[in-house]
């Protein structure tokens, strides 16, 4: 069985998000999305909230699950029992920490491979943080995120 981990903070999840989680869900036979609870950047959604918010929009693909984790990515993986980890490249700019965190991963774990998948360049300039700033200023979020968390994102930015 081929088992993928997709890691990241997803606070919250995106369109962008979701598209490479619904494209790897094709291509493994699992993916376990794997929520970071331990951040140098507070995190406006807890752990528990960011990982409810992906279960919803991934309620539709039956081979995807959904986590929190603290420590390492690679750990995380092993206790799943995967061996391979996916992460989207939106533009250049993301290649060089990534080959990084790739190679350092690598390093940790030789079992585990990391994979990358090109973001759809419809959402190549999404990231959680621009969703947050713009749900600050009440921007359209339509597009952006799932429609079924826009309500989520919008009561928490006011609060
Ligand atoms: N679509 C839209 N946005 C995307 C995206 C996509 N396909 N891919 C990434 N992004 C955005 C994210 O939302 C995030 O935005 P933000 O900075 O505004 O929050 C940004 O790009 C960076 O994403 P990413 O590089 O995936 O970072 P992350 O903070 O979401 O996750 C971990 C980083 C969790 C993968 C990494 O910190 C980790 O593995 N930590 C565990 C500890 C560990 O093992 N470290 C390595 C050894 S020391």
């Amino acid at each position: 069985m081929r088992i993928a981990v997709y890691p990241g903070s997803f606070d919250p999840i995106t369109n962008g998000h979701l598209d490479i989680i619904e494209r790897a869900s094709k291509i493994f036979d699992k993916v376990i999305v794997g929520v970071l609870r331990n951040k140098n950047k507070k995190p406006l959604f807890s752990a528990e909230e960011r990982v409810d918010l992906i279960k919803r929009v991934t309620n539709h693909l039956n081979n995807v699950e959904t986590a929190s984790f603290d420590g390492l990515l690679v750990e995380f993986a092993k206790q799943h029992n995967a061996n391979v980890i996916i992460k989207g490249l939106r533009t250049v700019n993301d290649f060089e920490y990534e080959f990084q965190m790739a190679l350092l991963n690598k390093t940790l774990n030789d079992e585990c491979e990391t994979m990358f998948m090109m973001t759809n360049s419809m959402y190549s300039y999404i990231s959680s943080s621009m969703v947050k700033e713009l749900a600050g200023y009440k921007g359209n979020l339509s597009g952006i995120v799932p429609d079924e968390i826009i309500q989520n994102i919008k009561d928490k930015c006011k609060q």
